[in-house]
């Protein structure tokens, strides 16, 4: 399977530590935001990864991560997001080089303390459809939030007021080769963006949705300054593995 990072948009809930520089590149303790997201993938066993990101810091990133060096890598692609069309937006510039294979897409922000590599495993073997990381957390309203029946996700919410569930959907997510063209049927949201939440509706209408619930710690470390800097706090106490 290939992986995703998706590291663009314009970062302004951190504002103004992001007026210069794009958030996946703050530091969250002794390394940059995005070097954790991608650490997660490698060590999940996912090496070939695209970089999706834009804006006007762009080349920072091949000056940060080149060829990958850092994670014992050969070569790390890009590919660049012109304006902000929101997550599913940026996925979508990734499809020449997912090439109709599945992925596993992450958020350039998210920070997990899980492996995933027994969750990759799983997914290989899926048939078709995706699935996605649920965390049990205190305020979900700020997130996608799954409504669960049984033990099925019968509809994901992007930012309820109020939340079916006290789960979080997390910035990680695995999907067949079809959510390309689920992302060009897509009209874009209140706020003017293609939803990655719609795209998982996709998939749970579908009912080729399955869902995981991670027991580790995890928080999106670009969404408010409590999150960064719960992120950095963990890092700090070593509660996040250090690479
Ligand atoms: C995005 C997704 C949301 C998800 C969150 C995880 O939110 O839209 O469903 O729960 O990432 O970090 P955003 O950070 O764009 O507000």
């Amino acid at each position: 399977m290939k992986g995703v990072v998706l590291a663009g948009g314009l970062g302004t809930r951190l504002l103004p530590l992001t007026k210069i520089t794009n958030k996946h590149l703050l530091p969250v303790y002794d390394k940059p935001m995005i070097y954790y997201p991608i650490n997660t993938l490698i060590k999940g066993g996912i090496d070939d990864i695209m970089i999706v990101t834009g804006g006007n810091n762009a080349g920072d990133f091949l000056r940060l991560l080149g060829n990958g060096s850092d994670f014992g890598l050969e070569h790390i692609n890009y590919t660049y997001q012109e304006g902000h069309g929101g997550i599913a937006a940026a996925l979508n510039l990734a499809e020449h080089f997912v090439d109709g294979e599945k992925i596993v897409v992450i958020l350039g922000d998210n920070i997990f303390e899980d492996d995933i590599k027994g969750a990759v495993k799983e997914f290989e073997k899926q048939e078709r459809g995706a699935k996605i990381f649920l965390k049990k957390i205190e305020e979900p309203k700020r997130y996608g939030v799954p409504e669960l029946k049984g033990n099925k996700i019968i509809n994901i919410e992007e930012k309820p007021k109020n939340p079916k569930s006290c789960y979080a959907v997390t910035g990680l997510y695995m999907y067949d080769d079809r959510v390309f063209n689920i992302i060009k049927n897509l009209e874009p949201s209140a706020r003017g963006e293609l939803e990655i939440t719609d795209v998982n509706n996709a998939y749970v209408k579908e009912e080729t949705m399955t869902y995981s619930i991670l027991n580790g710690l995890w928080t999106d470390a670009g969404s408010s300054f409590k999150s960064y800097y719960r992120a950095n706090k963990w890092v700090a106490e070593g509660l996040i593995s250090k690479f």
